[in-house]
C-alpha cells in the first residue's frame, strides 16, 4: 500500500504537475457549468487544475489524506487561508476553495451538498483494484444525482511496469461505474511517446483516456 502521507514528507509527487491538466481545459464544457458552481476533486493534492476551476469562476472543494500538499496549494499559490476542525478533518478555506485534509473514505454528502461536478485526475488511478471499487461505491454516495464528472485513466500493460498509477481499462470504467452512472468516453490515445519513464520500461503503449459520467 502507497504511504501518501510519506511520499508528500519525501517530495516524491511525481504526477505533480505545474500547468493545469490539458484534458480538462479540452473537455471542461461536458461538465456544463455555469459561473459559481462548485467542482469537487477527489484526491487533489495540490493540483493546479484546482487554480484553473477557479479561474474559470467555479468553486472548488478539494479532499486531500496530506495537510502538507493542502499547505504547500495554498503557499505555492498565494491564497490566504483558515484552518478549522470538522468532523476529522483539517479544513483549509479560501475564498472560492475549500480542501477537507482527511480521509476521502470519511467525507460525507453534507460536506458536498453544492457540487455539481467531479473531476478526477489520478485519483481512481491512485488506488490499488479492490480500494477502486470502494473509491466508487463511496463516491456514488456523496454525490447528487444529475452530477457530472470527467474521469482521466490510464492505461498500460500492468505486467511491464507497477502503479500507481495503476492501468484501468475501458472495461473497468465500465464496469465501476455501471450501476447508476451514464458513462460516456470522450478521448482515448496511445501517448508512449510523451512518457519517458514508460518508454525506459519497455512498456509496450500507454493509453491516456477521458470519460464524461454523470449519475443518474
Ligand atoms: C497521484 S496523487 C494525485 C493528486 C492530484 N489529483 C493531481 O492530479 O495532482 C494522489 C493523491 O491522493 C491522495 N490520497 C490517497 N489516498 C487518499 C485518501 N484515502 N483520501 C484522501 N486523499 C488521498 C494522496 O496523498 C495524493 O496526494
Amino acid at each position: 500500500m502507497t504511504d501518501w502521507i510519506q511520499r508528500w514528507k519525501d517530495n516524491k509527487i511525481g504526477w505533480h504537475r505545474d500547468v493545469p491538466n490539458s484534458k480538462l481545459i479540452e473537455f471542461i464544457n461536458h461538465l456544463q457549468l455555469s459561473p459559481g458552481d462548485t467542482v469537487f476533486v477527489p484526491l487533489c493534492g495540490k493540483s493546479k487544475d484546482m487554480i484553473y476551476l477557479i479561474r474559470q469562476g467555479y468553486k472548488v472543494i478539494g479532499v486531500e489524506l496530506s495537510a502538507l500538499a493542502a499547505k504547500q496549494f495554498f503557499a505555492e499559490n498565494k491564497i490566504v487561508y483558515q484552518v478549522t476542525q470538522e468532523k476529522g478533518f483539517e479544513v483549509y478555506r479560501a475564498v472560492n476553495i475549500c480542501i477537507y485534509s482527511g480521509d476521502f473514505f470519511q467525507l460525507t454528502s453534507q460536506q458536498l451538498s453544492n457540487v455539481v461536478a467531479v473531476y478526477d485526475r489520478a485519483a481512481l488511478i491512485a488506488l490499488p483494484a479492490g480500494l477502486r471499487v470502494k473509491y466508487v461505491q463511496h463516491l456514488y454516495s456523496i454525490i447528487v444525482k444529475g452530477c457530472r464528472m470527467l474521469l482521466l485513466t490510464l492505461n498500460y500493460p500492468q505486467s511491464q511496469i507497477s502503479g500507481p498509477p495503476y492501468a484501468v481499462n475501458k472495461d473497468e470504467v465500465v464496469s465501476l461505474y455501471n450501476d447508476g452512472f451514464e458513462c460516456q468516453l470522450l478521448q482515448c490515445f496511445n501517448d508512449i511517446k510523451n512518457e519517458p519513464k514508460f518508454q525506459r520500461s519497455n512498456v509496450d503503449f500507454i493509453e491516456k483516456a477521458t470519460y464524461c459520467l454523470r449519475k443518474y
